[in-house]
């Protein structure tokens, strides 16, 4: 843990009151509410990016040719500052996003913020913000960086500048099962990623091409959606908007990390869990035969963060074997281990949800 005190003065030289926002924290769900502030950096085409700032919430101004607009340059992540029972505010693992910017900048041929900045300018934004970082155990607040190709450009080729920016919001259960086991189906028509492509870099067209499947699940009634593999159509890739994990007596398996799934930080985040609780843990080909033979899956995530699967269902056939066993439920929304303190002293006020 490392405490930051000295950045508590960000917030309050915005905000005059340290009180918790009066939001229906039961009712909250994974929908944007509009905070107070957000943060802004630019780069241009020295690749270093200005000292950024921070600045009330609202549109930002674009060419109609900026590279994200007409190619989809772009990155995004997505972490979540918790709010702890004593009034600190805890980021959940931020040097690790940072790092999967970086390391998806260079796939995408754009400049990335240090993994200095990056961490200092989640901290400002969540300070500038704490008045909605929910109450403990009520949510959380989502917060989402993007790096994107904000200068303007015709011809395909690299943006000539790029804009850092952090926006938050807070939220709650990801899907409307809450923490109620989600129920799948396996897409095996639409694919999400290919071998070369951008599947393991969270660039933002990943995410624009599995809406289409995605709606269709929706409209038959099932949470999310499955993808497999490109190259065998029979190996798990991932869901949509996390990652799985497969549960086979004292065995966890999830598909590898080979360029066509994301690297998930919770996802990383459970390997290291698992394994230190004795569990053995495999990162290889999953294919669909085994996970419909699981004791239990589960997803996870950042946004969704541990979400037991309550059915699979491919080919027009639904398993529901494991439902009821989810030793990885977890009681509460309340994040993992590693986590990194934002201020050395809670703030005044109240703090404590209910
Ligand atoms: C996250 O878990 O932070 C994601 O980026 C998923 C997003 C599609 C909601």
């Amino acid at each position: 843990h490392t405490a930051v005190g000295c950045q508590a003065s960000v917030a309050t030289k915005y905000m005059e009151t340290d009180d918790i926002v009066d939001l229906d924290w039961e009712n909250l769900g994974f929908g944007l509410v509009d905070t107070d502030f957000m943060y802004m950096a630019k780069c241009g085409p020295d690749g270093n990016f200005s000292n950024g700032e921070i600045l009330p919430f609202g549109p930002i101004a674009l060419s109609p040719s900026a590279g994200v607009l007409n190619y989809g340059q772009g990155l995004f992540e997505g972490l979540k500052a918790y709010r702890k029972t004593d009034g600190y505010i805890l980021l959940f693992r931020p040097e690790e996003n940072a790092v999967r910017m970086k390391n998806g900048s260079d796939r995408m041929c754009m400049p990335a913020p240090s993994v200095e900045q990056f961490v200092d300018a989640v901290k400002q934004t969540v300070l500038a913000n704490k008045r909605w970082v929910p109450p403990t155990g009520k949510g959380s607040l989502y917060i989402r960086p993007l790096l994107i190709g904000s200068g303007a450009i015709l011809g395909l080729a690299p943006a000539p500048e790029y804009t850092f920016l952090i926006y938050v919001s807070p939220v709650g259960n990801y899907f409307k099962e809450g923490l109620a086991p989600i129920n799948l189906i396996i897409e095996d028509n639409f694919h999400r990623a290919a071998p070369g492509g951008t599947g393991g870099v969270k660039t933002i067209g990943n995410y624009a091409s599995v809406l289409k499947a995605q709606r269709t699940a929706k409209e038959k009634g099932y949470s999310d959606v499955l993808y497999l593999d490109a190259v065998h159509n029979k190996y798990l890739e991932e869901v949509s908007s996390c990652n799985i994990f497969v549960v086979k007596g004292n065995a966890i398996s999830t598909p590898a990390i080979e360029g066509t799934i994301l690297p998930g930080i919770t996802r990383k985040s459970i390997i290291e869990v698992a394994e230190s609780k004795g569990y053995k843990v495999e990162e290889r080909h999953v294919s669909v035969d085994e996970l419909l033979d699981a004791d239990e899956v589960f997803c996870t995530g950042t946004a969704v963060v541990v979400s037991p699967v309550g059915s699979i269902t491919y080919k027009g056939k639904s398993s529901s074997a494991f439902q009821g066993r989810v030793r990885w439920q977890p009681r509460s929304r309340r994040g993992l281990t590693a986590a990194i303190h934002l201020a050395d002293k809670p703030p005044d006020g109240p703090h404590r949800g209910s």
